[in-house]
């Protein structure tokens, strides 16, 4: 029998009139039918959550770090039933649904952390010149108002969560829509929620489709506008509200960089596995996935075999099968476009190594070399398990290689040398630099988000709190400092 989902609003599990169904991309069976609410809905949750606004901004910290371990606590408990639920609507492997759950524990454990310290208080002594004499500053963070979150499908658990873990860590009440693909691992979050004592109102999670999506992004009483997602769609959000605070994760293309002194057998094979993992994991399916290798010429002949032999071997096949390393894409329209545009580099002089293959909605672990610069794959975000190898002549032309592009999320540098990594700190164009290791290396505390089209602002607990709130500063006058 297929479940059917409420939603969520103003913290109470309510249905509405219509409903959808969520299907599994691997075999097209439905996994949940999900209630769709009405306009009079929308507008209820939208109307309690900026009636709370002040109140929740009020909640004493412990209430709010209560609410959010238990949260945790219970994503713990409940890992397998909701790594099921995460494969099944995503076709994510459970090897990777289950590493989705864990790190939504840890992100709400975060939270329930930063919320007890958050709002500290700065002092600053303001009698450095004769007119501030006895006056002290005094700064805070305060909500910029009502948070509608807009999470994707690729992680529909753990980025719904970092979302709303730090809204309520900061005291700021959320709506959130979770992606029309996958919304059920949201509206998980919604149960663990609703078994807390946070205030009536302070959060919503409306499953609403996307045509109704802009009226909420032109709601006043939402001035704060946290996305993740497609470049179009953000930008297009953005431009339509230039007055609003909008918060953009958006797209990469991902870069490895395997410089000169990495070069030891072990050095290669280890870059090799973690190239072929991070290209392939939820195939493909990640802004920080790794989209293009950029080797030294010196050390390329001997990491290129190693990289296709690491990518060949990769399990492919039924994500819920304990030892799939990579499953479907979402849709196999999905797939479909990856495989236009591999063979449209392929038709241009690219040379596929290997995979290259669709099947439905998977398509098979991919390298090419000799990409031509200016095909689709070569400038776009692929967003499925499609590797591009290329050679670069020493570490400044590796480094103006990653450059090249109109994306900037996070690069993988493969170097034993500090001075390297401080380099590579400085010249990459990027919103995070990983140091022996691939792009796709995220810890949920990091502060997380790009440069250039990947994207405005930064998530990651504490850096998502800041974004969600302002300092206002109280001087105190008359005092003796
Ligand atoms: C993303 O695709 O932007 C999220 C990547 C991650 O959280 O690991």
């Amino acid at each position: 029998m297929t479940s059917s989902y409420a939603f969520w609003l103003a913290g109470r599990q309510v249905s509405g009139e219509d409903s959808f169904d969520v299907t599994s991309p691997w075999d097209g069976r439905v996994v949940g039918k999900v209630s769709v609410p009405t306009d009079a809905q929308i507008e209820e949750a939208v109307a309690a959550a900026y009636a709370v606004r002040d109140d929740f901004a009020a909640t004493p910290a412990h209430t709010r770090a209560v609410a959010l371990d238990h949260v945790s606590r219970r994503l713990a408990e409940r890992t397998e039933e909701i790594a099921r639920l995460i494969s099944a609507e995503n076709g994510k492997p459970m090897k990777w649904a289950r590493g989705e759950v864990g790190r939504a524990v840890s992100v709400f454990r975060f939270a329930a952390e930063e919320a007890r310290r958050f709002n500290g208080g700065e002092a600053q002594r303001l009698d450095t010149d004769l007119g501030g004499q006895g006056r002290l500053a005094l700064t805070r963070r305060f909500p910029k108002g009502v948070v509608l979150g807009i999470a994707p499908f690729n992680f529909p658990l753990n980025l719904c969560a970092h979302k709303i873990a730090p809204a309520i860590a900061a005291g700021v009440p959320i709506i959130l829509k979770p992606a029309p693909a996958t919304p059920l691992s949201g509206l998980v979050i919604g149960e663990l929620l609703a078994e807390t004592d946070l205030l009536a109102g302070s959060w919503s999670i409306l499953p609403v489709p996307n045509d109704k999506m802009p009226a909420l992004v032109q709601d006043e009483r939402l001035p704060v506008i946290s996305f993740t997602g497609s470049e179009k769609v953000g930008y297009a959000i953005m431009d339509s509200v230039p007055r609003k605070h909008c918060t953009l994760e958006l797209g990469g293309n991902g870069a490895a960089v395997v410089l000169a002194d990495y070069a030891s057998d072990a050095d290669l094979d280890w870059a090799a596995t973690r190239i072929a993992t991070f290209s392939n994991y939820q195939g493909g399916q990640s802004c920080i996935s790794v989209q293009r290798v950029i080797a030294d010429a010196s050390v390329y002949d001997r990491l290129l075999p190693r990289i296709v032999a690491a990518v060949e071997a990769q399990v492919t096949g039924d994500p819920s099968d304990d030892a799939t390393e990579v499953g479907p894409l979402v849709s196999e329209d999905a797939a479909r476009r990856v495989e236009t545009w591999v063979d449209e580099a392929v038709a241009a002089g690219a040379v596929l190594r290997a995979g290259g293959k669709r099947d439905g909605a998977s398509y098979a672990p991919t390298v090419l070399t000799d990409v031509p610069a200016d095909v689709t794959l070569a400038c776009e975000e692929v967003f499925g398990p499609v590797l591009t190898v290329q050679k670069a002549d020493g570490e400044a032309a590796a480094f103006a290689a990653v450059n090249d592009s109109k994306y900037g999320l996070q690069a993988g540098v493969f170097t034993h040398d500090l001075q390297t990594a401080f380099r590579a700190h400085r010249a990459l164009e990027v919103g995070g630099v990983v140091i022996g290791d691939v792009p796709s290396y995220r810890a949920d505390q990091m502060p997380y988000g790009g440069v250039k089209q990947s994207g405005v602002g930064r998530e990651g607990v504490r850096f998502a709190m800041d974004d969600y709130t302002y300092e206002r500063v109280l001087v105190l006058t008359g005092l003796t400092l």
